[in-house]
């Protein structure tokens, strides 16, 4: 008989809200049903069908930490998240598949009526407003315009409107936060989409058992 203690079940960090929803057709190609809705359980362990699968539920921007430190042995995270993380942890992650889902784009919005070409060709220092310094740090220094950016945590598009930035660097979808708040997108940054993420060491030491989710994900998701 074995006294090894038993392995702790494969473990995946997902949000709640659209990237749960999301990776739910996911893993039911993968023959994983969920047995709770977050939103309405608020437990933060769930098990599935798959006796040696379980999931957690974790902040979006916490995603990639979990799995990068091993708590969680793969995670689902934005390009966003994952850019950002990259910053202070690059080369932690593993990325092999583009999921294609909580699809969006990065851009830069000001207040409609703001000439925001004219403040480029003019060379103005920009206050620009975001959760994304890394992404925007990168997008303004290539285009070669000055910015100080102000990391904020939510709500970028009030910025603009009292005051505390000229624009801001946000995620958009259909638009209708920015025309709610009289906001006009003037630059495309990257699209974004949500990743599979695995942790390095999970990778080696239980590829059998993420192969066969690894392979029912990348086709579920073409
Ligand atoms: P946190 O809770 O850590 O602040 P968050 O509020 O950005 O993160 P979600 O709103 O659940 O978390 O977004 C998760 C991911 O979905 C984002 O990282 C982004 O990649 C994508 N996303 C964000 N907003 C949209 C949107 N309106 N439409 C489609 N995808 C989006
Ligand atoms: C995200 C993002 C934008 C909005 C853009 O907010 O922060 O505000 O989506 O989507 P839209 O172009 O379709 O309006 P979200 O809905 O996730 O709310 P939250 O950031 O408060 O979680």
């Amino acid at each position: 008989m074995s006294t090894q203690a038993p392995a702790r079940p494969l473990t995946m960090a997902l949000s709640k809200g659209r990237i749960f929803e999301e990776t739910l057709p996911l893993l039911a190609a993968a023959g994983v049903q969920v047995s709770e809705d977050p939103e309405k359980s608020r437990k933060l362990i769930i098990e599935t069908s798959n006796p040696n699968l379980r999931l957690i539920i974790v902040r979006a921007s916490d995603v990639p930490t979990y799995v990068e430190y091993g708590a969680a042995d793969l995670g689902i995270a934005g390009k966003d998240v994952l850019i950002e993380h990259a910053a202070s942890h690059p080369g932690g992650l593993y990325q092999p598949i583009d999921l294609n889902i909580a699809r969006c784009r990065l851009a830069v919005a000001v207040r409609n009526g703001f000439d925001y070409p004219a403040a480029v060709r003019q060379g103005a220092r920009l206050r620009v407003a975001t959760k994304y310094v890394t992404a925007a740090r990168e997008h303004f220094a290539a285009k070669g315009v000055y910015v100080d950016l102000i990391k904020l945590y939510g709500s970028m598009e009030l910025a603009p409107l009292v005051g505390l930035a000229d624009a801001i660097v946000d995620v958009v979808s259909t638009g209708n936060t920015l025309r709610a708040n009289d906001l006009v997108a003037v630059e495309d940054i990257m699209p974004i989409s949500s990743r599979l993420i695995v942790n390095r060491a999970a990778l080696k030491t239980r590829q059998a058992e993420l192969q066969p989710l690894l392979d029912a994900f990348e086709s579920a998701s073409r």
